[in-house]
């Protein structure tokens, strides 16, 4: 509904000129410290993948805080997508360009069944590169993306365009 948007949005900080001069950064720390505000959260972003989820990816490290709740409430699973390096077992990698060169995300090789229903969460949506990342590496663990649940899209960076083969459903667009 429209006044749980506006309650979310109500929540989220602009802070200008961070983390370099020109930026606005979007701060959800008082949205996370708000219990109902991160209750709506967790529960419109939990609705995103329809009723039969089997595992929630979050992607490190905004992406743990919102996606291990949404799993916990949904009775699914939790699989960590991490940055390069940080996982401990044997894992899959994928790469997506920042502004200034190349990001490497991973997960485990075992994260996934074949067929499994796979909900991704993340805090924001700017380019889409650390989404497409993920959305690949759970395709290729043999899994189903039966949704992206984002918090807040940046739409004018046009993030979506690079998802079109994805059932991406953002709380706010800014
Ligand atoms: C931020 C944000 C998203 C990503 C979106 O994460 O939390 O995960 O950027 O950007 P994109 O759509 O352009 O790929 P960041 O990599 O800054 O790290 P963090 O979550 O660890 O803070
Ligand atoms: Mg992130």
């Amino acid at each position: 509904a429209d006044s749980d948007r506006d309650l979310l949005l109500s929540y989220i900080r602009d802070v200008p000129d961070w983390p370099e001069p020109g930026v606005t950064f979007k701060d959800i720390t008082p949205l996370l410290r708000d219990p109902a505000a991160f209750d709506t959260m967790i529960e419109l972003l939990g609705a995103v993948g329809g009723e039969d989820v089997d595992v929630v990816v979050g992607i490190e490290a905004r992406g743990f805080i919102l996606g291990a709740p949404v799993a916990h409430r949904l009775g699914a699973g939790f699989v960590p997508v991490r940055k390069q390096g940080k996982l401990p077992w044997k894992t899959s990698a994928a790469s997506y360009s920042l502004e200034y060169g190349e990001a490497t995300i991973e997960v485990h090789v075992d994260a996934f069944k074949p067929g499994e229903r796979v909900l991704v969460v993340d805090d924001v949506l700017a380019t889409g590169g650390t989404v497409r990342a993920t959305v690949d590496l759970v395709r290729g663990g043999g899994a189903d993306v039966v949704g992206v649940g984002i918090l807040m899209e940046l739409g004018f960076l046009n993030g979506r365009d690079k998802l079109a083969d994805v059932n991406i459903q953002s709380l706010l667009v800014v």
